[in-house]
């Protein structure tokens, strides 16, 4: 079967690299970049560290706003599988490339499969949120990552071809994990294995506004741990544009963003990860790190059901209280598959073609 996979963002590149490797077994695969990320330390160093196959278009929409942006990518990706003709598209995640594709699919009448269905925050002044719940309304065949997921859609009526496979993170993360261990790169940043906080800020509505971001760098100063802070460039801009830049980095080693092996590296030696990210705050369960999760609620209530993800909101109080105070040791219950999630995916699709 000839498959269109569609990536564009950062968590997408990660999430691909399983998937890819298994589909391209018994398929046909045409991976289209939209282009939403673009800077090398966005896009290019996650090809390269997890051996993705260059994409075979870039539509290199860049960013813009959300309408201009998704508009962009679907009319480039409308050309795209005009000329290619695929049997099947394959989306993953939750942003705008996710909908692009997932409309694009929808409207050329191709059937549409969707990787990490049935999350929700249930938080719709998030841009994720309206992309998920479209993607999988649109969708014809739902491979969710978690019982609570599958539970999701059943709420909203989709029971059909929902397929409860695991995370692809799990297995990327699984897969990874002896690369990160022989990087150096605790070295390269001057760190000591368990002695320092990694911390990860880059969703929108974080990141744009001021006091938000501010209340956020004062806990991260305030803290006194030593912190390790790859900056997503929306956040730099931000934090630049705010007059925060500089504040931030009289006490916190705020780098450039990092590829996933040197990510995972600072993650499972870190002694706590504080994160407004959906990826980071499950990398933390899965290698048994306490996370602060710097929102109001999550779409992976899995990993505070056992206690191991302190979702605390964005007051520098709240931060600071569970930096110093939040130290789970209860097992971890929760599975997130079994490491075999790709497979799982590409033999469903494997039974279409
Ligand atoms: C996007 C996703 C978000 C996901 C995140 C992963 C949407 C709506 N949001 O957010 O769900 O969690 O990716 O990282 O799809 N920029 C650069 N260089 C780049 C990319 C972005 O400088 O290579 C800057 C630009 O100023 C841009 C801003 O970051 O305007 C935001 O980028 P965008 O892709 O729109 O959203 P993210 O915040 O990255
Ligand atoms: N990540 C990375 N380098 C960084 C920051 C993050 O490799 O500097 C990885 C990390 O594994 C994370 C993933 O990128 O889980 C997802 O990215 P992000 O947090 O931007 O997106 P989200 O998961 O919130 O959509």
């Amino acid at each position: 079967m000839k498959i269109a996979s569609v990536v564009g963002a950062r968590p997408q590149f990660i999430k691909a690299a399983p998937v890819s490797r298994e589909l391209r077994q018994h398929n046909e695969e045409i991976l289209v970049h939209t282009g939403q990320h673009y800077d090398a330390n966005m896009s290019d160093v996650f090809f390269a560290a997890l051996d993705i196959p260059a994409p075979d278009y870039n539509l290199g929409v860049g960013s813009a706003s959300h309408a201009q942006q998704t508009a962009d990518m679907m009319k480039g990706l409308e050309d795209v599988f005009e000329k290619e003709s695929p049997q099947f598209v394959l989306v993953y995640g939750d942003t705008n490339s996710t909908l692009a594709g997932a409309l694009v699919a929808a409207k050329m009448g191709l059937p549409l499969g969707h990787v990490e269905a049935g999350l929700r925050s249930y938080n719709r002044s998030m841009p994720e949120e309206a992309n998920r719940v479209v993607t999988d309304h649109v969708s014809a065949i739902l491979f969710c990552p978690t019982p609570g997921a599958v539970e999701n859609l059943r709420q909203e009526g989709i029971t059909r071809d929902v397929h409860l496979v695991g995370d692809v993170m799990y297995d990327v993360a699984l897969q990874s994990a002896q690369a990160a261990r022989s990087r150096d790169t605790l070295a390269r940043l001057g760190l000591k294995a368990g002695d320092y906080i990694l911390a990860t800020v880059h969703r929108a509505g974080t990141v744009e506004d001021p006091s938000t971001l501010r209340r956020i760098v004062d806990a991260l100063v305030l803290c006194g741990r030593t912190v390790v802070f790859p900056v997503h460039p929306h956040t730099r801009k931000n934090l630049e544009a705010f007059g925060l830049w500089e504040a931030l980095r009289s006490k916190v080693l705020a780098i450039d963003p990092v590829d996933y092996l040197d990510f995972l590296a600072l993650l499972m030696n870190a002694s706590k990860v504080v994160t407004d990210s959906g990826g980071v705050q499950k990398e933390a369960y899965f290698f048994g790190i306490p996370c602060v999760t710097l929102r109001d609620e999550t779409e992976w209530l899995e990993t505070v059901e056992d206690g191991w993800n302190a979702v605390v909101g964005t007051e520098t109080e709240d931060i600071l209280d569970a930096i110093a105070n939040f130290n789970p040791e209860g097992i971890k219950s929760k599975s997130f598959g079994d490491g075999h999630a790709a497979e799982k995916i590409a033999r469903v699709l494997d039974r279409l073609g």
